[in-house]
C-alpha cells in the first residue's frame, strides 16, 4: 500500500510521519520509528517515556463526555467556530487542539467551520480522553504532553485551540502559520461559583488575563482581543455530578459522596463564565 502522508511529525526525530502497512493503524518516519494505533484508534507517543502528570481517568472522561453531550457548553463551542470563520478563509483548515480532552470543542468547530477539508491533531495526556477524540472525523488523536515539543511541523497549523488546558505558547507560536490563530479558553473567577463549594470542587479560575497576555507576548504571540462569555445553565443532579467529577477534583472525590451531594442540591442555576483569548503570531 502506498504510504499516506500526515501532518504529524515523529516525536523522536521530528521527521514527517506517514501511515504505512494498513491505513490508520501504523505511523512511521523515514528513520524507522514506528507507532501502532491502540485498538480504539489513538496513538500513544508517550510509551516508555513516563510522565509526572496525573491523567484524567476513564470515569472522569465519561463524566465530561456526558456533560458536554447535554450542550451546556455549546455556546462556547459556537463562539470558537465563529471566531475561526471570521479569521480563516481557506478551504483547508489545519487545526491542533492542545489538551483536547474528549475532542468536544474540536468536533464542534470542525462541523461548524466554513472550510471543506480538515486536518486535525488532538493532543492530550489522558489515554481515555484520546479514545474519544480519535472518533472525531479527520482527526489524529495522540497521547502527548503539551509541555514537550508538539508533534507537528513549524508553521503547519491555521488554528491552535487550547481550552482549559496547559499552555505552551512557545510551541503554539512555532506550529502556527504566520496568519494563524491561537484561541485560549480559561474559566473566569465567577465560573460555576454557585456550586464550587457545595460540591467540593476545585476552583477552575486561572491566572489573570494580563499574566496570560504577558506570557504569550513573550513568545511573539500578539494579543488581538479577549472576550467574556457568560450565561446561566440549568443543571440537574446528574449534570452537577458530572460537572464536579469531570474536573480536577474528580481525582479525589468519592463518587458516592458526590452523588449524595448532587442529589441534595437538586436543580440549580449555575453560571458559566469563560474568557476567550485571541492571539496571532507577530510578524
Ligand atoms: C479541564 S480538561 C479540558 C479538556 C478539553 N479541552 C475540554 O475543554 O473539554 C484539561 C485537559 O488537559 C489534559 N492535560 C493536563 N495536562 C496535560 C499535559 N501536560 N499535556 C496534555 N494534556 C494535558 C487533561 O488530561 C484534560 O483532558
Ligand atoms: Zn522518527
Amino acid at each position: 500500500m502506498t504510504p499516506e502522508t500526515t501532518s504529524a511529525t515523529c516525536p523522536v526525530c521530528e521527521l514527517p510521519l506517514v501511515f504505512s502497512i494498513e491505513r490508520q493503524k501504523t505511523l512511521t518516519c523515514s528513520n524507522g520509528h514506528r507507532f501502532d494505533a491502540a485498538k480504539q484508534g489513538y496513538f500513544n507517543f508517550l510509551t516508555g517515556k513516563g510522565t509526572n502528570f496525573l491523567e484524567d481517568t476513564a470515569p472522569m472522561v465519561q463524566a465530561r463526555e456526558d456533560f458536554q453531550a447535554k450542550g451546556h457548553y455549546a455556546p462556547l463551542a459556537q463562539r470558537l467556530a465563529e471566531l475561526i470563520n471570521q479569521h480563516h478563509h481557506r478551504d483547508v483548515l489545519d487545526i491542533l487542539d492542545a489538551g483536547a480532552g474528549t475532542g468536544y470543542y474540536l468536533g464542534e468547530v470542525l462541523t461548524a467551520t466554513a472550510s471543506t477539508t480538515h486536518d486535525a491533531l488532538a493532543l492530550d495526556i489522558s489515554r481515555y480522553a484520546m479514545r474519544r477524540a480519535a472518533k472525531v472525523p479527520s482527526t489524529l488523536a495522540m497521547v502527548w504532553d503539551v509541555w514537550r515539543r508538539l508533534p507537528t511541523a513549524d508553521a503547519s497549523r491555521d488554528v491552535v485551540l487550547n481550552c482549559f488546558a496547559p499552555h505552551n505558547p512557545a510551541e503554539f507560536r512555532r506550529v502556527l502559520r504566520p496568519n494563524g490563530l491561537c484561541l485560549v479558553v480559561t474559566g473566569q473567577p465567577d465560573h460555576l461559583h454557585e456550586v464550587i463549594e457545595p460540591l467540593g470542587m476545585l476552583s477552575v479560575a486561572e491566572g489573570k488575563q494580563e499574566i496570560l497576555v504577558e506570557k504569550f507576548g513573550g513568545e511573539q504571540l500578539e494579543h488581538m482581543a479577549s472576550e467574556n462569555l457568560s450565561y446561566t445553565m440549568k443543571l440537574d443532579s446528574v449534570d452537577l455530578y458530572n460537572l464536579a467529577f469531570m474536573g480536577p477534583a474528580g481525582h479525589h472525590l468519592s463518587p458516592q459522596i458526590l452523588r449524595d451531594k448532587a442529589t441534595s442540591l437538586g436543580q440549580q442555576e449555575v453560571t458559566a463564565s469563560f474568557g476567550v483569548h485571541i492571539f496571532s503570531p507577530q510578524a
